[in-house]
């Protein structure tokens, strides 16, 4: 039997999903699973779905491995910890040099760095590769940053443009840079993601709760939106789940589902990652700080007597709603650029901002019109590096600013939790200020402990006139 071009190992959601998708498109791919009693309910969907002549079913690593075409491509499709650690423990001793290993999972990209450093030392590449889309993505084309070495790049290459989601004809992959920056990219873009969706959250809950809409009513707009600037995966969906009904209560489904929301890290790694290069991603932490209070249900039933959970009405009309989301998202995408630019800098790779929004655009859970325009930004170097300044998206925030500065003073008013459409207000507010208010800081820096500070007249340290000394 012919060898494999590539092997995947983990038939959960996604590795099942990706493993068919190559196999539609004619790639020799060789499967199996630590459980081995998966791989045949697996055989069984490649057969429906007329994809299995393509499969090379294996239940032995080694024998796995053997079934592979040298320099072998193996595909690790199964949780990123200590799982990947053991099995990539088990698994090099079977390798010959020139072999790569890639790690599809969200993986922290620092333990990518760690793994392809300890790789290397053996002779093998391991490539970090992050895949977005979820199962459908997957399955039918996702969005993927690819890490690692140019050569694994060179091996996959032809096979990832061929499964990549396709914007216009454009596959949505790229090498984005060595060792962990394909799962660096994709942290960012999940913390994007985040933002994103508590945008919407803050957006529906000011709706629902200042305006006495329904979910079906909500739903309405959001599709209408979709036909708009802000059409996008996530606002279509969101169009979606407010029109779904609860088969049990026959109510709004939204309406059955316990408001605490769960997460995986990648969030979290996003803001630990901004803060470490001296950036904020004010929008991102509060998405993040958000999902944290939404688990802390018992403590937020227990506050509402005593401290009165009370939401007044709010008089906000559509356009101003959009107008407000428009601006939010793109502080958002602004910064989570920024982290991305930040980083290539500090870790040396060069990180292309406008080919990564050309592969966000079709596949990946942020894809959204909007991307192709970041993208004909970053091409055209906006002023400072920054998307905000870029001239276009300047006069898009000119345009919209004051609808989000309506929503937010409205819903602070009114008593609505937004804490990400305000955060990414303060930013801006931050930004657009010559002289901001960091000369009373480094007074009161200097005044406690003899900090120093820097005149606005010229240049060396200086101390204020408080001491007596
Ligand atoms: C994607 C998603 C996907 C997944 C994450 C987010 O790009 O396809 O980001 O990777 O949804 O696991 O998970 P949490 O919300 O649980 O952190």
């Amino acid at each position: 039997m012919a060898k494999a071009r590539i092997g995947i190992y983990g038939l959960g959601t996604m590795g099942s999903a990706l493993a068919l998708n190559l196999a539609e498109k004619g790639f020799a791919t060789a499967v199996t699973n630590h459980e081995p009693e998966w791989i045949g309910p697996f055989m069984e969907r490649a057969s429906r779905e007329g994809v299995a002549e393509a499969l090379r079913p294996e239940t032995g690593l080694a024998e796995f491995v053997a079934a592979l075409e040298t320099p072998r491509l193996i595909l690790f499709m199964i949780p990123s910890g200590e799982p990947l650690d053991a099995m990539l423990d088990e698994i090099a001793p079977l390798l010959e040099p020139g072999d790569t290993v890639i790690d599809g999972g969200n993986a922290d990209f620092r333990d990518t760095i760690r793994r392809a450093a300890m790789m290397h030392k053996k002779g093998l590449h391991f490539t970090g590769m992050g895949v977005s889309g979820g199962e459908a993505g997957a399955r039918h084309g996702p969005s993927m940053m690819v890490g690692g070495s140019d050569e694994s790049w060179q091996g996959l290459r032809p096979m990832l443009e061929a499964i990549a989601a396709r914007h216009e004809d454009d596959p949505c992959v790229a090498h984005v840079g060595t060792d962990g920056a394909g799962h660096f990219v994709k942290t960012v873009h999940n913390g994007i993601e985040y933002a994103d969706m508590q945008i919407i959250a803050e957006l529906v809950g000011l709706m629902r709760h200042g305006m006495a809409l329904s979910p079906a009513q909500i739903a309405a707009r959001f599709a209408e939106w979709d036909r708009g600037p802000l059409r996008s995966y996530l606002v279509e969906i969101t169009a979606k789940v407010l029109a779904a009904r609860d088969s049990a209560t026959g109510g709004p489904a939204v309406d059955a589902i316990l408001d605490r929301a769960g997460q995986k890290g990648t969030g979290r790694w996003t803001v630990i990652e901004a803060v470490r290069l001296g950036q904020s991603a004010t929008m991102i932490e509060s998405a993040v700080a958000a999902r944290s209070w939404s688990s802390e249900k018992a403590t937020r039933e227990a506050a509402e007597p005593v401290l009165g959970g009370d939401r007044a009405a709010v008089d906000l009309a559509p356009e101003q709603l959009e107008a407000a989301f428009l601006a939010a998202r793109i502080l958002d995408y602004a910064q989570g650029f920024r982290i991305l630019a930040a980083a290539g800098a500090e870790f040396g790779w060069q990180l292309d901002l406008a080919r990564i929004a050309e592969i966000w655009r079709a596949g990946c859970i942020i894809r959204a019109d909007m991307l192709d325009d970041i993208a004909v930004a970053f091409r055209a170097g906006p002023p400072h590096g920054e998307l905000i300044l870029a001239p276009e998206f300047a006069e898009l925030l000119r345009e919209g600013i004051p609808a989000l500065r309506e929503v937010v003073a409205a819903a602070v008013a009114g008593g609505h939790a937004v804490p990400a459409l305000s955060a990414g207000l303060g930013w801006f507010d931050t930004m657009r200020q010559g002289r901001g208010t960091a000369d009373l800081i480094q007074a009161q820096r200097d005044f406690f402990g003899r900090h120093g500070y820097e005149r606005v007249d010229g240049p060396g340290a200086h101390h204020g006139p408080w001491w007596d000394d």
